[in-house]
């Protein structure tokens, strides 16, 4: 299935270019850097969640060895609040800038900000400042209530109405249908934990303010602190090198960006500011909790005939971030009467944002859990009632799938599991003394593009630079670049620079949606293009060139050497020779491709697809659950770099575990503070609890993507997997959890 020569690097297994900078310590991640008369600054928290500020004294902290300065709303300067645009400039979940006014929303809302010499120093000075407030009740209770719904939500991928979907008659199917569901699920507020804190440093020169930022989107980023900061965008520049992963939380600005930069224009001095672990659970975002209703109909041979997918979130006062549990519901299944609709609850919390997998991975929860239940009901196996809601095409908007490959992602991962060897009695399945539990679901995600330019040069000692103002946040960006360029001049990936994480580059994409991958192929390929096409035109008009008298249309570029495309390779002379000849340094290229995902008329409907068979160990005697082993089919276009691609699917599959069974982020009643808010009491999978993960790709090259068909992957490894697991749990133990996560108590019945 690929078009691709015998050495070509695209599909094999690549390990990342920038590894050995990684283990050396080499890799500068943001907090890395340091720059001559750094400071250090520490935000002052907010300890109430609703209220008012009334008083700060700064006196004492002020007075502090090192301290240079205490900001607040009468000293910080003006930072101007950013303002929404079309399309992915300028998104940013929390748009009231710091300091802005004297309401407090949330806990840990920023108050003040202490500078000092040293980060020591900083941090005593902001324990030492005072604040008065005039509290009010925060309502950050767990029940939510639909109550703030616009009919219409303008979010970052276009206009949602309330009901986002609907087709046919949903209630009056319910009402008739012979077999029923009706049930809720709930998931709770969860935090991003990357091991790499935020960071940013800002620095002052002139008009010019440069940051290195931990983003996942150093060109958004440039967009929204020019507006902060009432600048040109071209006075902007944002560098974000290496990231110690972000899973959505970095992909656009959080408060501390501008506080840093405000404080380095007042001090006119770099300011450092690392958010703590602490803050990273009140201030840079977080997945919202959600109350899902689910009722399926279904006939008695288990053809769906009606589906309702009602949620609510929750999510704060002042941001308008929509967690779409209803990505996926309305093309997943066949089914003629279809609702999803969505309600929203205002809490005294920080801003709800993007998580891996936002919207779907809640939403699949609940849909797939219902489709596991439903089966149940019909006494019908979870993978057959699946086989036959099969879809032609997508019910939503009758297009066509570009791809899609879902029944083949079901019977390979049976197969692969040993699926046929389930007896669906409760409690049926032992070994080694253990209770087993197997269970499944499925996966889907979006696909597409989002705006991508590259720059490519192809230099005089036969080496090639990439360039493309996206970021690596872990996922393996450099090394994709790398063999994209490698791809199209044939140049080994150990000659190729690859060039990112800088705003001053061509405009790339956000590291999100895992759609880098996808964006950045048509704008690295026209960029080689136009650079090779520019070396023909060299090859055939420098004096001296054995090409001269050729036009450059009979001249082609493989494996580093320039040939006559009628006498074969064999002859080939080496770019770099040929640029040495024509005394050129290099030729470059530029190239660009536009956006796709959430296109408006699209011509076919675009998603990727999956499925998770897990296993489940249950020792009812000592109430011990462990996921013992998970196979994960993935149909995410053509892979371009398995082994990294591997990994990403695993890293999400081990997320998910935490999904279903540890993470939470738990809010105190009284104080509405996070209260669970270190590594130690929020709860991750980590790595005795990761069982061995069996990932195959189907490998589908999908060419209304980009040229080779490749869809990107990570976020749908974690869509369906808690769903999976708690099948699982259930056929181990009898017990239908309908609250993530999994608890111990839930499962001492
Ligand atoms: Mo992903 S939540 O789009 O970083």
């Amino acid at each position: 299935m690929t078009e691709t020569s015998t050495t070509s690097p695209i599909g094999r297994d690549t390990p990342r270019v920038d590894g050995p900078r990684k283990v050396t310590g080499l890799a500068q991640y943001t907090s890395d850097f340091l720059f001559p008369g750094m400071l250090y600054g520490v935000p002052v928290e907010a300890t109430i969640a609703n209220g008012k500020l009334l008083a700060l004294d700064t006196v004492a902290a002020e007075k502090m060895p090192g301290v240079r300065a205490v900001f607040h709303r009468a000293n910080i300067g003006r930072i101007f609040r950013s303002t929404p645009a079309p399309g992915f400039d300028r998104v940013c979940e929390e748009r009231r800038p710091p300091f802005e006014d004297d309401v407090i929303q949330y806990y840990g809302q920023y108050i003040a900000l202490a500078v000092a010499d040293t980060f020591e120093a900083a941090k005593a000075a902001a324990d030492a400042v005072r604040a008065t407030y005039a509290k009010e009740k925060s309502n950050v209770e767990a029940r939510l209530e639909a109550g703030h719904d616009p009919d219409v939500v303008f979010t970052t991928y276009g206009p949602v109405p309330r009901e986002q979907s609907k087709r046919g008659d949903p209630e009056g199917a319910f009402a008739s249908a012979p077999v029923k569901l009706d049930e809720t699920y709930v998931t709770p507020a969860e935090t991003h934990n990357p091991l790499e804190l935020h960071a940013t440093t800002a620095i002052w020169d002139g008009t010019m303010l440069t940051l290195y930022d931990s983003t996942q989107g150093v060109v958004n980023a440039r967009s929204v602190l020019a507006q902060m900061f009432g600048l040109p965008k071209e006075n902007v520049r944002v560098i974000s090198k290496f990231l110690g992963s972000g899973f959505g939380g970095k992909l656009y600005p959080w408060t501390h960006v501008p506080l840093a930069a405000a404080a380095a224009r007042q001090l006119g001095k770099p300011v450092k500011l690392v958010v703590s672990r602490k803050m990273m659970f009140q201030s840079v975002g977080h997945r919202a909790r959600t109350q899902q209703r689910m009722r399926l109909g279904a006939t008695r041979e288990g053809k769906l005939v009606s589906l309702m997918h009602d949620y609510v979130y929750h999510m704060s006062m002042l941001g308008d971030y929509h967690e779409d549990c209803g990505e996926a519901t309305p093309f997943h299944y066949s089914v003629p009467n279809l609702r999803a609709s969505f309600g929203r609850a205002r809490r005294n919390i920080g801003a709800t944002a993007d998580m891996r997998g936002p919207g779907a991975v809640p939403g699949l929860y609940a849909t797939e859990s219902a489709m596991n239940e439903l089966a149940d009901n019909l006494k019908m196996d979870p993978v057959q009632l699946r086989l036959l809601n099969e879809p032609r095409l997508d019910e939503s908007n009758g297009l066509l799938f570009s791809s899609r490959h879902y029944v083949e992602c079901l019977n390979v991962g049976a197969e692969k599991f040993g699926w046929a060897k389930r007896n669906p009695a409760i409690g049926s399945m032992k070994r080694d003394g253990l209770t087993l539990g197997w269970g499944m679901a499925g996966a889907a995600w979006i696909a597409g593009r989002f705006e991508a330019a590259a720059n490519v040069q192809l230099r005089d000692d036969g080496t090639v630079r990439v360039a493309c103002a996206t970021q690596d946040i872990g996922t393996g960006t450099y090394t994709i670049l790398a063999q994209l360029a490698s791809e199209k001049t044939g140049v080994p990936l150990d000659n190729i620079e690859v060039e990112l994480g800088d705003s001053a580059l061509p405009d790339g994409p956000i590291s999100g949606g895992s759609l880098a991958t996808s964006s950045v192929i048509p704008a690295v390929f026209k960029a080689a293009d136009q650079a090779i096409a520019s070396l023909l035109i060299i090859a055939v008009t420098t004096p001296g060139s054995p090409f001269l008298g050729h036009k450059p249309d009979d001249l082609a570029l493989e494996g580093g050497r320039i040939f006559v495309k009628a006498e074969g390779p064999g002859k080939g002379v080496p770019f770099g020779d040929l640029l040495r000849r024509a005394n050129a340094r290099l030729v470059t290229g530029s190239g660009s491709a536009e956006m796709t995902a959430f296109a408006p008329n699209p011509k076919f409907s675009k998603h990727s697809f999956g499925c998770h068979f897990v296993e489940v160990t249950w020792q009812a005697e000592i109430a011990r659950l462990r996921v013992s082993r998970v196979v994960t089919v993935m149909d995410a276009g053509r892979i371009l770099n398995p082994l990294t691609g591997r990994n990403q699917i695993q890293g999400a599959v081990v997320m998910g575990i935490g999904m279903a069974l540890f993470e939470e982020t738990i809010y105190d009643p009284q104080n509405g503070a996070p209260i669970n808010s270190n590594l130690a009491d929020y709860m991750v999978t980590v790595n005795a609890d990761a069982p061995p993960i069996d990932v195959t790709f189907l490998d589908y090259p999908d060419k209304e993507i980009n040229e080779l068909g490749a869809r990107g992957i990570g976020e749908i490894g974690l869509a369906g997997i808690a769903a999976a697991i708690t099948d699982a749990v259930h056929h181990a133990t009898g017990v239908r959890v309908r609250e993530l996560p999994v608890r111990i108590e839930n499962l001492l019945v």
